[in-house]
């Protein structure tokens, strides 16, 4: 994918490891936290270069094509307004890569929509003009960047309603290394790989590791 302006709204570990790995890849890249000058993003963009940058989420969506929204789930809906505010975010690429975890009762935590909804579609309805893609969202930050970590075949999904949009982000996660990039369908299939991080939560309890992801196997894939 040719240079492209790209905002990672959030500064968490894996607003970091994206937006790391978008510079790495050749892009300009502005980091986006609730205030104009964040500490831990602005030692982010002293260790990445020219390309990197730091504003807040209104301000680096505005200034990009392509955003990315890895905040904590429960904001996930007000920061995406937020960003669409003024049309700022009107047919752009909205890549969600959160998940609607629940910890009020402790750990693990529990999903605060499932089912018959999704972060995604809540997202989307916060920003209903940006073209919402939901991706990344079952695998750990490094992982996300770098599939290699897992042996053998590892999956990746996307959901979203507007086929170019998904083409996009299809270039973006091959740009990682990923290589089984599944199309669910619409947005509502985000219920799905929303819904698997129960399980998820429990494989990392069983197993110890982060570094664990679920493969494709004994069906013919259709893309
Ligand atoms: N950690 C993983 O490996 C992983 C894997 C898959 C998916 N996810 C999902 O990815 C998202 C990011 O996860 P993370 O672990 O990197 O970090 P996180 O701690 O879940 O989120 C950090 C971000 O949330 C923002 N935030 C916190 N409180 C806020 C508020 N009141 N209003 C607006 N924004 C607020 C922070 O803003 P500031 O920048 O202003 O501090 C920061 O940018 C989450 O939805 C998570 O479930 C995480």
């Amino acid at each position: 994918m040719k240079q492209t302006n790209i905002a990672v709204l959030g500064t968490g570990m894996v607003g970091k490891a994206l937006a790391t790995a978008l510079v790495e890849r050749g892009h300009r890249v502005t980091l986006g936290s609730r205030k104009a000058q964040h500490e831990g993003a602005a030692a982010w963009v002293a260790e990445n270069g020219e390309n990197a940058g730091q504003a807040d989420f209104a301000t680096a969506a505005a200034a990009s094509q392509i955003v990315l929204l890895a905040v904590k789930g429960e904001h996930a809906e007000a920061v995406a307004a937020a960003a669409a505010d003024g049309g700022a975010l009107d047919g752009k690429v909205l890549v969600d890569i959160t998940n609607p975890l629940d910890f009020s009762q402790g750990m693990p935590p529990s999903l605060f929509v499932f089912g018959r909804d999704s972060l995604a579609e809540r997202v989307q309805r916060a920003a209903p003009k940006a073209r919402v893609v939901k991706t990344l969202n079952t695998v750990n930050a490094s992982v996300m960047v770098d599939p290699g970590r897992i042996e053998g075949q590892t999956a990746v999904f996307v959901s979203g309603d507007d086929a170019d949009a998904k083409a996009t982000v299809r270039a973006l996660l091959e740009g990682f290394g990923w290589q089984q990039i599944i199309d669910l369908g619409d947005l509502s299939t985000a219920r799905g790989p929303e819904a698997y991080l129960l399980l998820w939560l429990r494989l990392w309890q069983a197993t110890g590791s982060a570094d664990i992801n679920i493969a494709l196997h004994g069906a013919a894939k259709r893309d």
